[in-house]
């Protein structure tokens, strides 16, 4: 049975990550969307509303499970036996980042990571870019799975409380 990790922050999943996983489900029989702490980020989310959203948005697609992870994301794929790291680009500023990433992992425990290019009608939807239209009062609809949207309103909400 092949198996991919998608990790990313999903602070919080959007429709680009919805597509990525989708279709990363279509490459391997089982994908593991794993919620996961990026150092260089403050989350607007903590993990446990992180992974409870992505379960959510992701209920009608089989052969999908949400994990947090705490630690190394080599390690975990090597403990679940990954074949691959699935990740989205929508630009060469991902590719930037991703590749060092990418790079290290390989070096750490052999992993190979598998990029797919973002559908061209999401490669404008960002997490941190759907938080910031939705501070402003702007419309996300469409950005982000419904059940986010009602999730980021309510958070965003509690915040200016
Ligand atoms: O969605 P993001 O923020 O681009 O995802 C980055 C993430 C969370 C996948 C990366 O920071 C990560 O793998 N964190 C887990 C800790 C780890 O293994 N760090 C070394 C990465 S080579």
């Amino acid at each position: 049975m092949s198996i991919a990790v998608c990790p990313g922050s999903f602070d919080p999943i959007t429709a680009g990550h919805v597509d990525m996983v989708r279709r990363a489900r279509q490459l391997f029989d089982e994908v593991i969307v794993l919620v996961a702490k990026n150092p260089s980020k403050e989350p607007m989310f903590s993990p446990e509303e992180r992974r409870e959203m992505a379960e959510v948005a992701l209920m009608g697609v089989d052969g999908v499970k949400v994990e947090i992870l705490d630690g190394l994301l080599a390690s975990y794929c090597q403990d679940v036996r990954a074949n691959a790291i699935v990740k989205g680009l929508r630009g060469p500023a991902d590719l930037e980042n991703e590749q060092a990433m990418a790079k290290m992992n390989r070096h750490l425990a052999n992993l190979e990571t598998v990029f797919l290019l973002s559908d061209p009608s999401l490669v404008h939807v960002a997490s941190s870019l759907v938080k910031e239209v939705a501070a402003y009062g702007g419309t996300i609809r469409g950005l982000v799975p419904i059940n986010v949207e009602a999730a980021l309103k309510g958070k965003l909400a509690n915040n200016r409380l």
